[in-house]
């Protein structure tokens, strides 16, 4: 299978995994790296609702802790159907903290998906390039 499916079919299995029993709205996220790997994330609720973790973050930590903190894309997907649906505004500070050039795949439940970029989604970012000292 390529990357790319493989992609898409890994996040949405992350989805089938969220921990969501107080929005049920699970979301499920996979990250391809520079070197291949495949890290997946899914949204983990918590009963202090502030304190859920987005399926994005989830997978951006599990794939920090594994030694990875070089990126090509991200695949995104929720249970909407009829459209796509992009990461929140966290989510993508936390990706920009990794560089500007992601793929960001929007994937529907059936697998179809819109390709947009980390650009796109947060233009004008603070990035970790404006703590440089002038
Ligand atoms: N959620 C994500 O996992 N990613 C996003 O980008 C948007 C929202 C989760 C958080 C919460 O568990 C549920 O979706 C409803 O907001």
């Amino acid at each position: 299978m390529s990357s790319f499916f493989l992609l898409v079919s890994k996040c949405l299995q992350a989805r089938d995994m969220a921990y969501c029993p107080y929005s049920r709205f699970p979301v499920g996220a996979a990250i391809l790296t520079a070197d291949g790997a495949i890290i997946t994330g899914c949204n983990v609720e918590n009963a202090s609702y502030g304190l859920t973790v987005c399926a994005e973050r989830t997978a951006v930590q599990r794939a920090v802790v594994e030694g990875h903190t070089r990126f090509t894309a991200i695949a995104v997907t929720c249970d909407i159907k009829d459209r796509f649906v992009g990461p929140c505004g966290a989510c993508r500070q936390v990706l920009m903290e990794f560089g500007s050039d992601w793929i960001v795949y929007l994937t529907k439940p059936d697998g179809s998906y819109k390709e947009t970029s980390l650009s796109e989604l947060l233009p004008l970012a603070f990035s970790p390039a404006h703590l440089a000292k002038n």
